[in-house]
């Protein structure tokens, strides 16, 4: 029987914990045309949760288009991979399709390539050609598509974020912004977990997405719903599951989809032959995440720096995220010096993903390595 918990892909369908409010909300917010920034810590459940949604909306007429920027290096790599998805929204047969194609992006070049059953259209174009143009007959397709279908369509741009990388002198934020601000029918989703950066993106009066749509921070599971799920899953695999083993669970994980999903898969493996979980195993559990990550925790307490060492540490044993690491009672109960050189620590832990800054609180991005520290300090 397969382990029914999965990490370090998207969850669907019965891997999916329902987020019912949130499924309702965005859809909801898409059907209405209306742009959303949906934005998170990493590995709280965007990407799965936005393809759930647009699974729905599809089923309801809505035209979809998904884009992932993470692996995107330049304004070329964009153009194409726009393009494929839009020919991937055009329907129909190879030979419409290409023909739709040619309509809409008449300066770049269609290559048809065959993928299993079907085919994939992918696209080139001459470098030399005048990029303005191109650019707007690739912003307004989808635009286009929707009003002759009379359909309405959301573009989703997954950890758009990126772009900033490439994109130096925002010529292509420019661009998409004069196009998609005359685009009722379609929704355009911003996803991204950086914050910093998709805060300079969305906040920063002169950048050209600021205030362009809804901000929606993305939350962990709630509790209840997140414990349902777990039990479920267990015994739709035939456990025995005991009373108030998925709370501890979520206690334990504080509640984070990723690392609740790491457990459960751990536990699973764990018990499987014995079927019944108890309370007492989930620290068992615990420990095996642990020493499977031990290695990889060693190496990055390995590269930080004293400071960085101390503060970590004196988070860890606080336990909750819920300090004021700047207030004098903290910083002398664990003799971390002066607060200036406490941020330069925390910024460094920020950039390095190692804490995260959720509603104003310090979390730990990885709660196993929080529980490796409470073990090893003395
Ligand atoms: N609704 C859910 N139900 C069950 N598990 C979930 C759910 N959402 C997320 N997860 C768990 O969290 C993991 C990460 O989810 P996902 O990749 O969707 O998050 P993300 O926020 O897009 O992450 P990243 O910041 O890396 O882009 C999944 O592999 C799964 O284990
Ligand atoms: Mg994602």
């Amino acid at each position: 029987m397969r382990n029914p918990f999965v990490y370090g892909k998207v969850a669907r369908g019965e891997c999916f914990a329902d987020r019912a409010r949130e499924v309702e909300e965005l859809s909801a917010d898409i059907l209405a045309g209306q742009n959303v920034i949906l934005f998170s810590p990493r590995r709280y459940g965007k990407t799965s949760l936005i393809l759930e949604v647009l699974d729905r909306l599809r089923t309801q007429g809505v035209l979809t288009v998904y884009l992932d920027l993470f692996r995107i290096t330049s304004e070329e790599e964009f153009v194409a991979a726009y393009a494929r998805e839009i020919a991937r929204l055009c329907g129909g047969g190879m030979k419409a399709v290409l023909k739709k194609v040619r309509e809409l992006l008449p300066r770049l070049i269609p290559r048809v390539s065959l993928k299993g059953e079907g085919f994939e259209v992918e696209f080139t174009f001459d470098l030399r050609v005048e990029r303005e143009p191109l650019l707007a007959d690739l912003f307004e397709a989808v635009a286009t598509i929707a009003r002759e279908r009379g359909r309405p369509a959301a573009v989703v741009f997954d950890e758009f974020q990126e772009i900033a990388r490439w994109d130096k002198g925002e010529k292509i934020q420019r661009t998409m912004r004069a196009h998609f601000q005359h685009h009722p029918e379609v929704s355009y989703v911003f996803m991204g977990s950086k914050r910093h950066l998709m805060h300079e993106l969305f906040q920063n009066k002169n950048r050209p997405f600021y205030r362009f749509g809804k901000h929606f921070p993305l939350g962990k599971i709630p509790k209840e719903e997140f414990a349902a799920f777990i039990r479920a899953r267990f015994e739709a695999t035939g456990f025995d599951v005991q009373q108030g083993v998925p709370e501890r669970i979520l206690e334990l994980t504080e509640n984070h989809p990723y690392y609740t999903q790491v457990l459960c898969h751990v536990l699973w493996d764990l018990f499987r032959d014995e079927g019944r979980l108890e309370a007492g195993h989930v620290e068992l559990g615990v420990e095996e995440v642990i020493a499977r990550e031990a290695h990889a925790f060693h190496e990055l307490w390995d590269a930080l720096p004293l400071k960085a060492r101390q503060l970590l540490v004196a988070l860890a044993k606080e336990g909750t995220p819920r300090v004021e690491i700047y207030s004098r009672a903290f910083l002398e109960k664990h003799n971390l010096g002066p607060p200036s050189s406490v941020q330069r620590a925390v910024e460094r832990l920020l950039e390095d993903e190692v804490l995260e800054r959720v509603n104003g609180e310090y979390e730990f991005t990885d709660v196993f390595f929080k529980r490796w520290l409470q073990r090893e300090s003395p």
